[in-house]
């Protein structure tokens, strides 16, 4: 087996992991839910994890600064301070009722791979930049990756309209939290700013777990699609309007939700979900007359998440002709399949197999979606795979070993190390 470019001490490396897992714990406490951890974009919490990240930022000695999307980042130069920066990173912010590794645990190790590297870096050939972005999740206004979007120069100006649930806007948002929405293309990044991006990631699902492998190569990132759909019929009397005379949008939508699940279940790595249902007006002893769902719709590929969306709005068109109803989807977010580069996902086996010892690395697609894929835009992106116990992710069992956190560790430093020797032959 090939030796690792890095003689990182592994006391230094198990300390670090623990770090990681103590300072996880500590910004689960930062939540704007009572008995969980709930931390949306441009919120009092984010501004409060931004904070403490810039000053974990500073100790290891990056240059913090928070941009003009609300990204939290540090820079250290390597030994030109012109040349392209390496980012490495993912979110501190979470969906409801979250659990506390999901995004945070990748911004954490990529500041211990900063510390440990503190010799090395300054004769990289290029810089390193951590960033923690700030909305990958998409719980506040429906629109996921908005952070790292930021950066990748595609903000789409008709997103400054789209509204949380109490009504506000991204636009007012933005004033709130301090920062000037006329300033956000100060966040883009140019391609030729940057060497790469690399995440390190909880899988956020069961493959590595049920493989007994701990670390993986990511090939390849899901695309995804995601709706908001409504169906309309007609409410009415619940005891004195006779089936035959009725328009139930809560049974069209019934009807919907499973054929979601039909239609995807037949399509290799084809993914749907419903994840939110609303009756209207939602009374015990009235017909619905509407009802709102989401669909949240990914695949390996663009082409067969688009046929699955395809066959659902015929299905649908059919559902809604057969029961007098009508319906409507309003897209919310759509983001392409992201191939990881090769020459990044080479690094990260090298940094898995020499690093840590583990033989063959697997290598997986991930069905969730990663800051990277708006990365991917911009720069070459790479991805490492961390197991989580049973898959489990977004919910609060959500959990990672800190043997398999110090193992990420050691194999993120070791791809970073391999970077560095090939950029600089
Ligand atoms: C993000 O976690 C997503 O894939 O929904
Ligand atoms: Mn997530
Ligand atoms: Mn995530």
């Amino acid at each position: 087996m090939p030796r690792p470019l890095l003689d990182l001490a592994p006391d230094a490396i198990a300390t670090a992991a623990r770090r990681v897992m103590s300072r996880c714990d500590d910004l689960a406490a930062i939540s704007s839910m009572d008995g969980g951890i709930e931390r949306v974009y441009l919120s009092p919490e984010h501004a409060r994890v931004n904070r403490i990240a810039a000053d974990w930022m500073r100790e290891v000695g990056l240059a913090p600064r928070q941009d003009a999307a609300g990204n939290q980042l540090g820079r250290v130069d390597g030994r030109d301070p012109d040349a392209p920066v390496l980012m490495l990173g993912s979110h501190l912010d979470t969906v409801p009722d979250a659990g506390r590794y999901d995004g945070i645990a990748g911004v954490l190790m990529a500041i211990e791979v900063v510390r440990l590297l503190a010799r090395e870096i300054p004769s990289f050939p290029f810089g390193v930049e951590v960033v923690a972005f700030s909305d990958e999740e998409g719980a506040r206004f429906g629109k996921a990756l908005l952070g790292s979007s930021a950066v990748a120069g595609a903000w789409d100006p008709a997103w400054w309209e789209l509204a949380d649930q109490d009504g506000v806007t991204l636009r007012q948002a933005f004033l709130e939290f301090g920062l000037d929405p006329s300033r956000i293309a100060e966040a883009a990044r140019r391609p030729d700013e940057l060497a790469g991006y690399l995440e390190a990631h909880i899988e956020q699902g069961p493959r590595l777990d049920r493989a007994g492998e701990s670390l993986a190569v990511v090939s390849s990132i899901a695309s995804a699609r995601r709706f908001q759909l409504a169906v309309h019929g007609e409410a009415r009397h619940a005891g004195g309007t006779p089936y035959d005379a009725r328009r139930d949008a809560l049974i069209g939508a019934s009807e919907a939700v499973v054929a979601v699940e039909r239609i995807c279940r037949a399509q290799h790595h084809v993914i749907g979900t419903v994840g939110q249902l609303e009756a209207f007006p939602g009374a015990v002893n009235i017909v619905p007359g509407e009802a709102r769902f989401t669909l949240d719709l990914r695949g390996e590929f663009d082409g067969t998440r688009d046929a699955a969306w395809t066959t659902i709005a015929a299905e649908l068109d059919e559902i809604a002709g057969r029961r007098g109803l009508r319906w409507e989807a309003r897209e919310l977010h759509t983001a392409g399949a992201v191939m990881c580069a090769p020459t990044l996902m080479d690094v990260v086996r090298a940094g898995i197999e020499e690093g840590t010892g583990q033989r063959v690395a697997p290598s997986l697609f991930s069905p969730a979606g990663h800051d990277a894929m708006s990365i991917g835009r911009i720069a070459d992106v790479g991805m490492l795979f961390l197991r989580n116990r049973d898959g489990i992710s977004h919910h609060p069992d959500e959990s990672v070993a800190v043997e398999d956190v110090a193992r990420g560790i050691r194999a993120l430093a070791e791809a970073v190390a391999h970077l560095a020797d090939e950029r600089s032959r």
